[in-house]
């Protein structure tokens, strides 16, 4: 099991001195940074003395990072929000751009996913409000709001995705894989029209990672999967190296048959799940 895990997640662990070179005394904000892939992109950014600006709901566990980013001689901030909340959002990107000089990095991190199937969801519209206000809007809110703090310093915003939008749709993600693919489609067109300014929009397919969101689920509990520290690993190696997406190598391979093969796919999940 062990062998398996290390050949189907491969870590991208930088040197701590390669992260101190490059994040010591930048400003990154990240969402979602209460909790799992965000909380230890937090902790490692905290031990290469980057400045912080985290975002979640849960004030506690922002305020202890923060504590703990000071003590590391980090400046560090937080905004306890529900980003979802359509004015509290204006309202965060005010304070971001007064709070923040500029942004060397922004990672889209926060998100919420939801398995149900469209035949159970007749009075469930607000599944999908929910998933593309949290999963997309935010996304497109930030990156606007911060794009003259970004373009200054030609900075990068970095979007965790999903790897499951890559492949032919399953049945019972509508929600949640419409609100990502839809950020994925802005995220590449952003970097388009970004990039003549030196800003990079960069796109992390990930895999499954071992945290709260998808531990609910039984069978993926017992699955090989990153842990959220190798999955932050991830989202900073993408950060450094001059690639547009990451996507792990057996993703690569698969997706053309996976397009090739989509009828088969689809028969699959027509009778077997
Ligand atoms: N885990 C996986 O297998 C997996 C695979 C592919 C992609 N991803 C993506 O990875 C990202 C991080 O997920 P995770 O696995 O680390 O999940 P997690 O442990 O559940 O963490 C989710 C984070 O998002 C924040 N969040 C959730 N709803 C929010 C809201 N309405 N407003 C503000 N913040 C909110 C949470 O903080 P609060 O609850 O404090 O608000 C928490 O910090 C997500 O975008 C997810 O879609 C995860």
């Amino acid at each position: 099991m062990d062998l398996l895990k290390r050949i189907i997640y491969p870590t991208h662990r930088a040197s701590d001195s390669t992260l101190r070179n490059h994040f010591e005394g930048k400003w990154v904000v990240i969402t979602g940074a209460s909790r799992g892939i965000g909380w230890e992109l937090a902790q490692t950014l905290i031990a290469a003395k980057a400045n912080l600006f985290l975002i979640a709901r849960s004030e506690a566990e922002l305020k202890a990072l923060c504590e703990e980013a000071g003590k590391a001689g980090c400046t560090a901030h937080y905004h306890a929000i529900d980003l979802r909340d359509r004015e509290a959002l204006t309202q965060l990107c005010e304070d971001l751009r007064n709070q923040c000089p500029y942004v060397d990095y922004l990672f889209v991190n926060a998100g919420k996913s939801i398995h149900r199937r469209l035949t159970d969801s007749l009075d469930r519209l607000h599944d999908f409000d929910r998933t593309m206000d949290l999963n997309y809007r935010s996304l497109v809110a930030l990156s606007l709001s911060l794009q003259p703090h970004l373009r200054a310093v030609k900075g990068k915003i970095i979007y965790t995705s999903s790897i499951s939008t890559i492949y032919p749709s399953a049945p019972g993600w509508a929600a949640y894989h419409a609100s990502k693919e839809a950020a994925n489609v802005w995220c590449r067109t952003a970097d388009a029209e970004y990039s003549t300014y030196g800003v990079a929009v960069k796109i992390a397919y990930m895999p499954l990672v071992h945290t709260d969101m998808s531990d609910v689920n039984a069978t993926y509990r017992q699955m090989p999967a990153f842990s959220a520290k190798e999955a932050a690993d991830v989202l900073l190696y993408l950060a450094l190296n001059g690639r547009h997406s990451y996507m792990p190598w057996w993703a690569r391979v698969s997706k053309p048959f996976a397009d090739v093969f989509a009828p088969v796919v689809r028969f699959v999940y027509r009778h077997f799940l």
